[in-house]
């Protein structure tokens, strides 16, 4: 006989004879005569209640079924007269795959996110986390799909790379040296002996490639993991992280905020649409404003900011921030969220930050004092997507390289998409886990991640 998921054993639409279901026992009460066990297999966040009695073949083993056992189930799927479910199984045989003894560290009902971060292995065993996970699979095969059906080429970007995209530093390198015994030269480390010839790292960003394609396929999108070693121990900072980053050949600034906007406002509703006993969780146990942030970001316009305005709104706000904020100065969370939560009480996007505080790539506006930047900012998280009009004209992109001391050489590729039928592009990376983040409430980057990789954490 077939095995039938839980999740379509609770959407039958009629009674079904004869059925086989396997599973884990999430609970078992004993009556007289007869038990209730609830199974879950991870197919759905609902238990299937499955009735026994003593006269069942494998009564005797009904007792012994302790939380997180593994069960095989043949039975009858009947209309359950219990409160708050549609169908039970009236079980006819019961066999036991194996019983968890009572060491099982998933006993009670609820257990603190820090202590089920000690268990990451087990912890997707809870309602939750199942959830959660779940989510995190609908959501990636929605972005495929948005970006199928608007006729983009998914494109898969290097993870080793020989270029940092952002400058920022943040790069964990990469080598097969032997670092007890690492070839020197000139006292320097030797990297042309390394397996490269050259030093390498993880990619931090797929842009550059991205850009690369976009320049020969139109519409490109990447969704890979980036690396950063940034040594930020917040709860929106992971060292592993996955990115989105779509890359568009004709567009302007402008366009690019756009599609930021459409994008976002999809994943939302789609979320909504597709997991919606996942979500009802979340809204229940995690963060009751759930549904009210994500109505507010399905039906209102994002606002649309120059970063000289938001320094203005900030510095005549009256509040204190822990970080001063003037013009040059990046936004810290703490302004973020003030403008987002506080202010505007919606998603904004925030563009045309200073150069000096942005990456070579941006495109310097007639100001020469900013960039085509943006940055979409959103209640509950902060920035969620960082992107920009790429520099696409040669001599200003040397200058700027220069001008930040960079070397050139390398890049001598990058920079031939200049020279050889170059055009406006843009493009955007959005924060997968942080988009995660946004849809289930879940406050911490560490909780939306199967293993998540953070400063002095990396058992699993
Ligand atoms: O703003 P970032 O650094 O932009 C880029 O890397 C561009 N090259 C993207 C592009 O234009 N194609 O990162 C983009 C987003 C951030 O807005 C944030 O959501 C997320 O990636 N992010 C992180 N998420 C988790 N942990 C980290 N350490 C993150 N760093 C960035
Ligand atoms: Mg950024």
């Amino acid at each position: 006989m077939k095995r039938t998921k839980v999740l379509h054993l609770l959407s039958a639409e009629s009674p079904i004879e004869e059925l086989l279901v396997k599973g884990w026992v999430r609970t078992r009460r004993d009556a007289k005569g007869f038990s209730f066990i609830e199974i879950n297999d991870g197919s759905c966040l609902a238990n299937l209640q499955v009735v026994a009695d003593t006269t069942t073949p494998g009564y005797d083993m009904v007792t012994k079924l302790s939380t997180g056992s593994a069960v095989t189930i043949i039975g009858e799927l009947v209309n359950s007269a219990g409160k708050g479910q549609k169908w039970e199984v009236q079980a006819r045989k019961i066999e036991v795959i194996s019983v968890a003894p009572e060491n099982y560290p998933l006993q009670k009902k609820r257990h603190s996110d820090e202590f089920l971060r000690t268990i990451a292995h087990l912890r997707p065993r809870t309602n939750k986390y199942g959830a959660a996970f779940r989510i995190r699979s609908e959501l990636s095969w929605a972005i495929h799909k948005f970006f199928r059906e608007k006729g983009f080429c998914y494109l898969h970007t290097p993870i080793l790379t020989g270029s940092d995209c952002e400058g920022a530093g943040e790069m964990f390198q990469v080598t097969a040296m032997d670092l007890k015994n690492i070839p020197k030269n000139n006292g320097r480390v030797d990297f042309e002996q390394d397996f490269f010839g050259t030093p390498a790292n993880l990619t931090v960003s797929g842009q550059l490639s991205a850009e690369m394609f976009a320049l020969a396929l139109g519409e490109v999108y990447t969704f890979g993991p980036t690396f950063r070693a940034e040594n930020s121990n917040t709860r929106r900072h992971a060292a592993e992280f996955w990115m989105v980053e779509p890359e568009m050949a004709f567009y302007e600034l402008s366009d690019n905020m756009d599609l930021a906007e459409v994008f976002i406002k999809h994943l939302v509703l789609h979320i909504i649409e597709k997991c919606s006993e996942d979500v009802a969780l979340f809204s229940k146990f995690v963060d009751k404003t759930l549904m009210t942030t994500l109505e507010n970001i399905i039906q209102n316009n994002f606002v649309q900011l120059p970063y000289t305005e938001a320094i203005d709104i900030l510095l005549k706000s009256g509040k204190t921030f822990e970080y001063k904020i003037n013009f040059g100065t990046d936004l810290q969370s703490e302004h973020e969220k003030f403008l987002t939560e506080i202010h505007f009480k919606k998603p904004v996007i925030v563009y045309n930050y200073p150069k000096t505080i942005k990456p070579f790539y941006m495109r310097v506006n007639d100001d020469n004092k900013t960039v085509a930047a943006m940055d979409v900012l959103v209640p509950g998280i902060g920035e969620i997507i960082g992107g920009s009009q790429r520099e696409e004209r040669l001599d200003f992109l040397e200058s700027r390289m220069e001008e930040l001391g960079m070397e050139k050489a390398p890049y001598w590729w990058y920079l031939d998409s200049r020279r050889f039928g170059s055009a406006p592009h843009s493009g955007f990376g959005l924060g997968f886990e942080r988009l995660l983040m946004l849809v289930t409430g879940i406050s911490n980057i560490r909780d939306v991640i199967p293993f998540p990789r953070t400063p002095n954490s990396i058992e699993f």
